[in-house]
């Protein structure tokens, strides 16, 4: 007996068959079947012939592949007895129920006493289906490994890209061909991690960044994943997504996954990336007050580092406004003995030697300039050196001979008075002063991955937040360490990466942007010589760099120059004119035909406004530049395209070219099929095009 289900929109069938009561499986993943499709008649097309060498049928490819079902694979599920003996679950589907957007499937072992549920949900707007396995057992057991719900990958792909990185090089990009085997990604840091971001793009063959089938995952947790994209013998494929294995320390009686996104596009890599901007932004972040536009950041940490004199500061501050900023940071070095970063994490009382009158002379001048005040933290962290290292040595995560991470343990966050503590800490400043903003910073890996210390951080900020609701956090963790969907259920910003190194910025933000909003990228204008890569850049590049994303200032603004402050305040206005509407814009990765160029074009929903931004990383291979072709137009449209920063030409872009003299006005599809011609222009330096729409 066959049983089918449907989920569906505009963008996408995927149909669910079970065979005679058994776990279901995914019978299509794809292009959204006519209305009357017979399903049962998809379920059976499915199936594929056997030959000699082989089992006389398939295994199921199911929710959760079943070792017991002979499945030849990596399972869903590895679980153990309190005893230490291996169960090796066979599911029987008992109820699936329909949900406003999906389905809730309920399998069943009585032998074992387990329950395996599915949750699954396709948001009819965003595209994203949002999925989720939890298990259930009688008795407590031990779990090695729950994956979510189990998705097929796509036959007509060659090659899988997933995320690598590291401090000040976030978001890389890795293509692996598909072969007979497992492409495995485990992360045992505990944090999510900059080598680690948990996302998956399968292309199908000639995909490319606006044009193709394309599935994409990504996998909401910050504790540490494991990825399994595996090819069967048979040929198969498939997807699994989980907590890193054995991260569940303690036996228990229910394990549940975290969310496991995925998309499928035919418009190429930007039609999953779009769902995913608009999902994080519109579905997952909490925005304390909707209307409220991002304001321009002010950050301290690369200006005074730990150095904090309360008259430098106010100076700085004064400076920050008038370039435009409308919050400023409190960075590290405000609390405890906190003079390097040796010492005082978790002593989280302002320093008097530093603030001999609080900090509200500080927080009274920022907020006399217009400026909100943000302050920072690293509550999961403490310092051998420190007072509460002291007083609780009991209260840090790892043994006492564990090799430490920036002079530093973490605490054990599954205990309730570690969070109770910080809890009392934080509330306390905040409850004391009009403090809007947190930066809330995570420097280390852990000694061990271990779920309870993720679900532990996880209250913690839960509880913040329902006590300070008009507080806003931003996710850091030495940058990019900690950035995904299940820590963003609960902060606004992400610090995209350390380095502020505009040119090694452009590559991560428009990487990024496979997976993030500029809504949530915070991204800065650092000194003109940059502390982590030690390069010189233009303040017109590094200025426009910042504003494809949430902006804000980094450097210290003494030492700028009339004309770096002009160029600033300049770039900044724009940003401020233009953010209401950027704020909501799809980031489309354009397919440049310059490896020099990374170009990325920002548009409303309507298609009648967009921005492009075209960054040249270094000269060309040719002499003369490439046109540059833009997505997603009305093509019988006609939209004036003007060139926001024609005046920074450079003489050795010689000829008359039509944007460097006049706005032009051409159809969508002039602008895709042939695309734009920009000036000529020296190496790291950025083109701005902002396009609108022409009703006629
Ligand atoms: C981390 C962060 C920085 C800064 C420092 C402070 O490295 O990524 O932005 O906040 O900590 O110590």
């Amino acid at each position: 007996m066959t049983r089918v289900w449907r989920l569906g929109c505009a963008r996408q069938s995927l149909v669910l068959a079970s065979q005679n009561m058994r776990c279901p499986e995914v019978v299509y993943w794809g292009a959204p079947l006519p209305e009357e499709e017979d399903l049962t008649a998809v379920a059976v097309a499915h199936q594929a012939d056997v030959t000699g060498g082989m089992l006389d049928a398939h295994p199921d490819l199911s929710l959760c592949p079943e070792a017991a079902r002979s499945f030849p694979g990596q399972p869903g599920m590895v679980v153990r007895g309190t005893d230490g003996a291996a169960l090796m679950p066979k599911f029987k589907l008992r109820d699936v129920a329909k949900t406003a957007h999906g389905l809730h499937v309920i399998c069943d072992d009585v032998t074992l006493g387990l329950v395996y549920e599915a949750y699954i949900e396709l948001d009819p707007e965003t595209h994203v289906i949002a999925m989720r396995a939890q298990l259930t057992a009688q008795a407590p057991l031990h779990l090695h490994w729950l994956a979510a719900p189990v998705m097929p990958a796509p036959p007509q792909s060659d090659s899988m890209i997933d995320v690598a990185g590291r401090w000040c090089g976030e978001f890389q990009l890795n293509r692996t061909d598909w072969a007979a085997g497992i492409r495995y990604r485990e992360n045992r840091t505990g944090r999510t991690g900059h080598e680690h971001f948990p996302g998956l793009i399968v292309p199908c063959r000639g995909a490319t960044n606006t044009g193709g089938e394309v599935y994409a995952f990504h996998y909401g947790w910050s504790g540490g994943h494991r990825m399994i994209a595996e090819e069967l013998p048979d040929g198969r494929r498939q997807i699994q997504f989980g907590h890193a294995t054995r991260m569940e320390t303690a036996a228990a009686t229910t394990f549940s996954t975290a969310t496991l996104y995925a998309v499928y596009a035919a418009d190429g890599l930007n039609g999953c990336a779009v769902s995913f901007q608009r999902h994080l932004r519109d579905r997952v972040v909490q925005w304390p007050k909707s209307a409220r536009p991002r304001p321009v950041h002010y950050n301290c940490w690369e200006a005074v580092y730990f150095d904090h004199d309360l008259e430098k500061l106010r100076d700085i501050a004064t400076r920050a406004a008038a370039l435009g900023a409308e919050r400023f940071v409190l960075d590290d070095g405000w609390f405890g003995r906190r003079d390097d970063d040796t010492s005082s994490l978790s002593d989280w009382e302002v320093d008097p030697r530093k603030y001999p009158e609080g900090l509200a002379p500080l927080i009274n001048h920022v907020h006399g300039e217009g400026m909100g005040f943000g302050i920072w933290f690293e509550p999961e962290m403490v310092n051998p050196d420190s007072d509460i290292h002291r007083a609780h040595p009991d209260w840090a995560l790892g043994a006492e001979d564990q090799i430490l991470g920036r002079h530093q343990k973490a605490l054990n966050m599954a205990l309730p008075e570690v969070r109770d503590f910080l809890f009392a800490r934080i509330s306390a400043l905040l409850v004391a002063h009009p403090i809007d903003y947190i930066k809330w910073d995570h420097n280390r890996v852990l000694p061990m991955p271990d779920a309870a210390q993720t679900r532990g951080s996880y209250a913690l900020i839960d509880r913040l937040r329902q006590d300070f609701p008009q507080v806003e956090i931003e996710s850091c963790a030495s940058g990019g360490g900690r950035i995904d969907f299940g820590i963003l259920a609960r902060t606004q910003r992400v610090w995209l990466s350390d380095s502020n190194d505009a040119l090694e910025r452009l590559r991560m933000q428009h990487d990024a942007a496979l997976f993030l909003p500029s809504a949530v990228t915070g991204s800065h204008v650092g000194p003109r010589r940059c502390h982590t890569s030690g390069r010189i850049l233009d303040i017109e590049f590094r200025a426009w760099v910042a504003a494809q994303r949430h902006m804000g200032f980094e450097m210290d603004p003494r030492e700028l120059t009339e004309h770096e402050a002009a160029v600033l305040r300049d770039v900044t206005g724009w940003w401020k004119e233009n953010r209401d509407w950027l704020y909501a814009a799809d980031i489309l990765r354009l397919d440049s035909a310059d490896a020099a160029v990374i170009a990325e074009q920002q548009m409303d929903r309507d298609a009648r406004r967009f921005v492009v931004f075209a960054g040249r990383s270094t000269t060309s291979a040719q002499i003369a530049p490439r046109p540059l072709r833009l997505t997603r137009l009305d093509p019988f449209a006609r939209y004036r395209i003007s060139l926001r920063n024609r005046a920074s030409a450079s003489h050795l872009s010689r000829a008359p070219l039509a944007l460097k003299e006049h706005d032009l006005t051409l159809s969508g599809t002039a602008l895709m099929a042939q695309g734009i011609r920009l000036p000529w222009s020296f190496p790291q330096s950025m083109w701005v095009v902002e396009g609108q729409r022409i009703d006629t």
